[in-house]
């Protein structure tokens, strides 16, 4: 797959879902992880597997919102490993409510981690990446920025952005040898899809794998293994892209 000889990934929400399997094929592709989060257990937890199964990884914890807390972590992570050529933003929150039931504070918090925190954390990351001429951005976007969400109107916006921010990069850092695409997930079984199903805001399983070709869910390892694809040698004449994994949907 044309591994690169032990890079330094930094993975946002790196403790749970999406970006927990992230670390995990990061780390088996030979790249060394930091797995960010805001919640230290599950950062630490993840960062302990990734070690069990003969990986390199180590927690850091932050909050994506908090800019100086970014920028100390990121630090961190730079006297640990080393600069930072790989960065995945997965840290992510999803709440659903009816548009005229949004609150002022529900909007802003999640623009805030989702967009937000993707923008703290690439210009947090983007300085060694230039330093080096070469560098991979991989941001988690959503399936709600190209279809709309009727129920999560904020999550969505906040995703377009994601996209939209994406396409951006890439344009502004293809000269430095910066690639930077977006993933945007859809129907993957996840600890925030099964909340969302819990609190009744999704379909159970069964109804889910009605709407998807392929004719079930994903799971965080479809989009780990996109992931460390795009973050690869030979995914190098590809940025600025919306990569689906989503089992088929032509979206
Ligand atoms: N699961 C899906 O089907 C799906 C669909 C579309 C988009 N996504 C996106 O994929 C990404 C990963 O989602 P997941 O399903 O793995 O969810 P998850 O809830 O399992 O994992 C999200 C992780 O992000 C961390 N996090 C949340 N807010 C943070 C913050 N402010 N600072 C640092 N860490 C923070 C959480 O602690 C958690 O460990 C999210 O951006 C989500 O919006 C997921």
């Amino acid at each position: 797959m044309g591994w690169l000889d032990e890079q330094v990934a930094l993975v946002t929400g790196g403790g749970s879902g999406i970006g927990e399997a992230t670390c995990h094929h990061l780390a088996e592709g030979g790249h060394r992880v930091a797995v960010l989060d805001r919640d230290p257990e599950s950062a630490g937890r993840v960062a302990k597997a990734v070690g069990h199964d003969g990986g390199q990884a180590s927690p850091v914890v932050a909050d994506v919102t908090d800019r100086a807390a970014v920028d100390a972590a990121f630090a961190e992570v730079r006297r640990t490993f080393g600069p930072i050529e790989i960065l995945v933003t997965s840290a992510g929150v999803c709440r659903f409510a009816a548009f005229e039931d949004i609150t002022v504070d529900d909007w802003q918090r999640t623009l805030d981690v989702n967009l937000t925190g993707t923008f703290h954390c690439c210009q947090a990351a983007i300085p060694d990446m230039t330093a080096a001429g070469w560098g991979r951005i991989v941001m988690i976007s959503s399936s709600s920025a190209q279809r709309g969400a009727g129920r999560a109107p904020h999550y969505a916006a906040a995703k377009g952005g994601v996209v939209a921010l994406a396409k951006s990069l890439a344009l502004a850092y293809a000269p430095h040898g910066i690639t930077v695409n977006n993933i945007p997930p859809s129907g993957i079984e996840t600890p925030m899809q099964h909340e969302a199903q819990a609190d009744g805001h999704l379909p159970p399983n069964d109804v889910m794998a009605k709407a998807i070709p392929l004719g079930h869910l994903g799971t965080p390892s479809d989009i780990a293994a996109a992931v460390t694809f795009l973050a690869s040698d030979d995914a190098g004449f590809i940025t600025g892209q919306t990569f689906g994994v989503n089992g088929g949907q032509v979206l």
